[in-house]
C-alpha cells in the first residue's frame, strides 16, 4: 500500500522543472497525481513532463515567468480547464546567488525579490480562481533564510521572510474557504542548484554538513515526503506554519551554511 494516495487529485508547481520542486513533483506523480509544472525555460519544461510521465500518469507543462502575472494565470487556467480545480499547489521558484549587501545592484536585489516574494504573490493571488474549495493546499517553499539571518544573502532573507508572511496573511484570509497555507523551509539539500551556488567547493559543504544538527545535507525525498504529508487528510488541520525540514538548522545549526556563503561570497 502506498503511504498517501493521490489518485484523481491535481497538483499544480510553479518552479517545477529541477531541483527540490521536481523533486516534489516526482513524488506526488509516483502516488498518483496529476501534475503541471511550470516554469521559465521551455527546455526544462519538456524534459519535466518527459520524466514525469515515466510513472504512467498525466502530466503537463507550461512556460511562464513567475514575475509575469498574465503568464502565470494564462497556465493556471489552461491547468484548469485540462484537469478541473487544483487540489495541490506548489509555489516554489526561486532565484538566488551569494553576494554582499554593498555588491548587490538595486536590480540585482530586486531580481531576487521579484522572482521569490513578488512571484509568490502573483502565483497565490491568480490560482486561488482555480483552487478546488473547499479542500485546496498551498505549500511555499521558503528557506532558512526566512528565520535565520545570513551574511551575503540580504536579498533572499527578505524574500524568504516575506514568502513565509504570505503563507500566514494567505492562511488567515483562505480558513474559512476551506484552503490551506503552509510553508516548507528546507535546509541544505544535496544535488542542488541552490546549494551549487551557496557551498561550491567539498570543504564548504563539510563545513556546512557539519554544522547541521543531523549531520548531513538532506535529500529531495526528504523535502516531498513533507510535502506529500502536509497536503494529505492528515495534515487537515493544519494552517499557517513554516515547518522546516532542515535537519535542525532552524535551531541555530545553519551557522555553518552562513559561512560557507560568506567565504564564497567574499
Ligand atoms: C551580484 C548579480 C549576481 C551575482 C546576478 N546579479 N548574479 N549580482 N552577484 N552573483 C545581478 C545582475 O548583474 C543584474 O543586475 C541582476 O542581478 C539581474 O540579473 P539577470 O541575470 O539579468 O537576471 P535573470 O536573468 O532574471 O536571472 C535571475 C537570477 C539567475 C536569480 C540572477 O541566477 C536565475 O535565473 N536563477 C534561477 C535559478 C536559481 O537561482 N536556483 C537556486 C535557487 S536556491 P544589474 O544591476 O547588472 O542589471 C535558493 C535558496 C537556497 O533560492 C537556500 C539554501 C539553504
Ligand atoms: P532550482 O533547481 O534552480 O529550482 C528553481 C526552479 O524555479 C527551476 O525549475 C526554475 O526553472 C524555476 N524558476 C526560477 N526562476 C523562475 C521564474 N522567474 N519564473 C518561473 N520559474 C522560475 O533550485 P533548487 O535549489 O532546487 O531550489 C528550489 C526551491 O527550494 C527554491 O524555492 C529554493 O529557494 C528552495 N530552497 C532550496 C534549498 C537548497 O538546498 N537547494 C534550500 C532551501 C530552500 P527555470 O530556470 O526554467 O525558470
Amino acid at each position: 500500500m502506498k503511504p498517501f494516495d493521490y489518485t484523481g487529485k491535481t497538483v499544480f508547481v510553479a518552479g517545477g522543472t529541477s531541483g527540490i520542486n521536481l523533486g516534489i513533483a516526482h513524488a506526488f506523480a509516483l502516488a498518483g497525481a496529476q501534475l503541471v509544472v511550470m516554469s521559465r525555460r521551455q527546455d526544462k519544461v519538456d524534459a519535466a513532463v518527459t520524466a514525469l510521465k515515466a510513472h504512467g500518469g498525466v502530466a503537463l507543462g507550461f512556460s511562464a515567468d513567475v514575475r509575469d502575472p498574465a503568464a502565470t494565470e494564462a497556465a493556471l487556467k489552461a491547468a484548469h480547464a485540462r484537469f478541473g480545480p487544483i487540489d495541490i499547489l506548489v509555489s516554489g521558484a526561486a532565484g538566488n546567488f551569494p553576494a554582499p549587501a554593498l555588491g548587490l545592484s538595486p536590480n540585482a536585489f530586486k531580481t531576487v525579490i521579484d522572482i521569490d516574494l513578488m512571484g509568490t504573490f502573483h502565483v497565490l493571488r491568480t490560482a486561488v480562481a482555480y483552487l478546488r474549495q473547499p479542500g485546496a493546499c498551498i505549500i511555499n517553499i521558503s528557506a532558512p533564510q526566512s528565520y535565520i539571518p545570513m551574511a551575503f544573502q540580504m536579498h533572499a532573507c527578505a524574500a524568504k521572510a516575506g514568502v513565509d508572511m504570505i503563507t500566514r496573511v494567505a492562511a488567515m484570509e483562505w480558513g474559512k474557504s476551506g484552503i490551506r497555507v503552509n510553508s516548507v523551509a528546507p535546509g541544505p539539500i544535496a544535488d542542488t542548484e541552490g546549494m551549487a551556488r551557496l557551498s561550491p567547493t567539498p570543504e564548504l559543504s563539510r563545513l556546512v554538513a557539519d554544522s547541521v544538527p543531523l549531520g548531513r545535507f538532506g535529500t529531495k525525498q526528504e523535502v516531498a515526503d513533507a510535502c506529500l504529508w502536509l497536503a494529505s487528510p492528515m495534515a487537515s488541520y493544519v494552517t499557517g506554519v513554516v515547518l522546516p525540514v532542515d535537519g535542525g538548522c532552524s535551531l541555530g545549526g545553519a551557522v555553518g551554511l552562513a559561512r560557507a556563503v560568506s567565504a564564497d561570497a567574499k
